[in-house]
């Protein structure tokens, strides 16, 4: 089974360089964090505080999550516009240090793999947690300005400084959170995204596969 596990900060090129390798190698992408987003948002959407670790753990029973390359379906209601939203996005580093959720994730990432019999996995444990074995870990990072800016051309209705604080934050709890926090994986190539192109980066990358 062939696994390249992607991780890295948001605004890193994460998904841009997983969606490119994915698609060079012929293998399915998993984005995981769009499965932390779903999280949030059908904690929202029932009214559950994302603060309240026990309750969101134990929604984890019951919540469907449909993940492909470009949609995500949450108990049946598609949530591809919305996870990316300011609500849920404020809210996902909470869910994200969350035991139970994490768990439970974690399991649904390798079965959603082993089906497709592997693929190109981008998020923040994956070469560390999810798939210490990958064939190919990566580690991408920018400068924090490179970061936002790219974000903030994503999301036109904030502004620059408040994608940059928001950012910023998100960081803070990522990085160091008690469980599974955002970190370069043992043996993970590492490449700073700012200043280079990505077909620049997929050279590099396919240099390195067999
Ligand atoms: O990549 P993203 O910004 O869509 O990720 C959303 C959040 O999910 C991010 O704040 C960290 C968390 N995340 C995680 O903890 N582990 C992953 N494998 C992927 C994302």
């Amino acid at each position: 089974m062939r696994v390249i596990a992607i991780d890295g900060p948001a605004g890193s090129g994460k998904s841009t360089v997983a969606r490119h390798l994915a698609e060079r190698l012929g293998l399915e992408y998993l984005d995981t964090g769009a499965m932390y987003r779903a999280v949030a948002f059908a904690a929202l959407r029932r009214g559950i505080d994302p603060a309240e670790a026990d309750k969101v753990a134990q929604m984890m029973g019951d919540i469907e999550i449909e993940v492909d390359a470009t949609s995500v379906v949450v108990d049946r209601v598609d949530a591809t516009i919305e996870i990316r939203g300011p609500e849920v996005t404020r809210a996902v580093s909470t869910v994200a240090a969350n035991a139970g959720v994490r768990r439970e994730l974690v399991a649904r990432q390798r079965s959603w793999v082993a089906r497709r019999g592997g693929g190109v996995i981008e998020g923040r444990d994956i070469g560390t947690v999810v798939f210490p074995d990958a064939e190919l870990k990566v580690y991408l990072t920018a400068r924090p300005e490179v970061r936002a800016g790219r974000r903030h051309k994503e999301v036109s209705d904030l502004d620059y400084e408040q994608v940059a604080a928001d950012m910023a934050r998100r960081d803070t709890l990522d990085t160091t959170r008690d469980i599974d926090p955002l970190q370069e994986a043992h043996g993970a190539m590492i490449i700073d995204t700012s200043d280079r192109d990505v077909d620049d980066i997929l050279d590099e990358l396919l240099s390195l596969l067999p």
